[in-house]
């Protein structure tokens, strides 16, 4: 890229002054849509020498195109190198821990495979016998904080729901979702390889040894979860393994319990902030599926994920070599004004069709009807509840760096106590 096509701000070269792009900054460093419409515009393709070097791909038509094409920009994680190379670093810059998530760290046979197998769990149709159960946590959850007028809409709501649920589906007990949510929260939220981001795989370490005496107990005796249908799995022809059935297990807990919190948070808060259209959705709830996704557009809550070009390709008018790594910026592409007017604004009734907040291409996200019956689920008891709540803008704390997620650690509220 050339030098002069560099936005201020956002150097893409390692020049004395120029900070790098890096998606990791704090957010007070950093105005992440502004960042993204200037690279968008000026070089949608552009490189970055952070984190030993990454592109960053930011419009619509690029990211959908590196998405559908994982013969070209592989998901592939070689921990060790023995396959593929160590380039190889799975979906996350810089790579994450030491293991790899199945099945978001692989393509091929093996993929096609195993996202066969976890299907059947998460189609609309298998979703929906979820709802009352989903409505029943909100509605304990909510209960609990009803005659005080206060709740932090984080911590009591829109944490332990989606967590719970998640701990359900694999073959947890709901009540062990703070174990597992409190390392993962720290693992998106602080910097990459700073003590809390290391105490935090160290706690993920104790996960998985949960995660382990699940899928012991389940070979042992299985019963109606995600955990029993691995263990009796095989692929290509092999009995799968108690490693990578913790590695399936461990990518469902990880892709369910921080990312649903994230949309609910920033649609909570911002509805707090427009209480015009939170009025709309309370009078007309049709309103409310649209209103999610375009939440979803507009908040991306799982902003980008990464992928490495398997073979020289050129894209976006760069020429990549085999290893090199991208990070496809979903949280960019559903800003892109060639696809989405005014995309900073957000508005309930917009066609969000096209929005790439799930993904794109096979490995879009497979817990999406689940994330949306509990998004519903939660607004839905929020706005008929105590829809007249109140966030305290000056308690609420924001993730302080959205690399990885973008979410919120804590919204404390206040609303009318409803008459019983
Ligand atoms: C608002 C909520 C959610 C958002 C924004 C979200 C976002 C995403 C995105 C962008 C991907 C694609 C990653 C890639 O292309 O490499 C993905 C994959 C995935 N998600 Fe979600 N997700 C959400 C909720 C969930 C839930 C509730 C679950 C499960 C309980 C889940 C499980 C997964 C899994 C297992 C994958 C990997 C799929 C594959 O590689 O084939 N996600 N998610």
């Amino acid at each position: 890229m050339a030098p002069e096509a560099v936005p201020p701000g956002v150097s893409t070269d390692q020049r004395p002054g120029l900070d790098p792009y890096d998606h990791h900054r704090p957010l007070d460093q950093w105005d992440p849509a502004a960042t993204h419409a200037q690279l968008r515009s000026s070089c949608p393709v552009a490189h970055t020498p952070a984190h030993d070097g990454y592109w960053v791909v930011t419009s619509h038509d690029l990211v959908r195109r590196c998405g559908r094409d994982p013969e070209a920009f592989s998901s592939e994680h070689d921990l060790d190198g023995s396959r593929l190379g160590k380039e190889f670093g799975g979906i996350a810059i810089p790579p994450q821990g030491h293991y790899r998530s199945i099945p978001s760290e692989m393509d091929g046979a093996a993929f096609h495979q195993y996202r066969r197998l976890l299907l059947p769990w998460f189609t609309p149709a298998a979703t929906a016998p979820w709802l009352p159960v989903i409505r029943a946590m909100v509605a304990e959850r909510l209960d609990r904080h009803l005659e005080s007028g206060s709740i932090d809409l984080v911590l009591d709501l829109a944490n332990p729901v989606p967590a719970m649920v998640t701990m359900v589906l694999v073959g947890l007990d709901a009540h062990q979702w703070e174990n597992f949510a409190e390392p993962l929260h720290s693992l998106v939220a602080a910097p990459p390889h700073s003590p809390t981001w290391l105490a935090a795989l160290e706690g993920i370490g104790h996960l998985r040894a949960t995660l382990l005496d699940l899928v012991i107990a389940r070979r042992r005796s299985p019963t109606h979860d995600v955990a029993s249908v691995i263990v009796a799995a095989e692929i290509d022809g092999e009995p799968v393994s108690d490693a990578d059935a913790v590695n399936v297990l461990f990518a469902v807990v990880a892709g369910g319990v921080d990312t649903t919190t994230a949309l609910l948070a920033n649609a909570l808060f911002w509805l707090s902030e427009h209480p015009d259209v939170r009025r709309q959705l309370i009078d007309e709830p049709h309103l409310r599926p649209s209103a999610r996704e375009e939440f979803l557009r507009v908040f991306s809550p799982a902003p980008a994920t990464a992928r490495t070009a398997t073979r020289a390709v050129r894209i976006g008018g760069q020429d990549l070599g085999r290893g090199e790594r991208l990070l496809l910026s979903w949280t960019a592409a559903n800003r892109d004004p060639a696809v989405f007017d005014e995309p900073d604004r957000v508005e309930v009734t917009r066609d969000t069709r096209p929005h790439v907040a799930f993904g794109f291409g096979p490995h879009r996200c497979i817990g999406a009807p689940l994330a949306r019956a509990t998004f519903d689920a939660v607004l839905d008891t929020v706005l008929d509840t105590i829809g007249d709540y109140v966030v305290d803008t000056a308690g609420a704390v924001r993730y302080p760096r959205v690399g990885a997620v973008n979410g919120w650690v804590s919204l404390p509220a206040r609303f009318s106590v409803p008459q019983r």
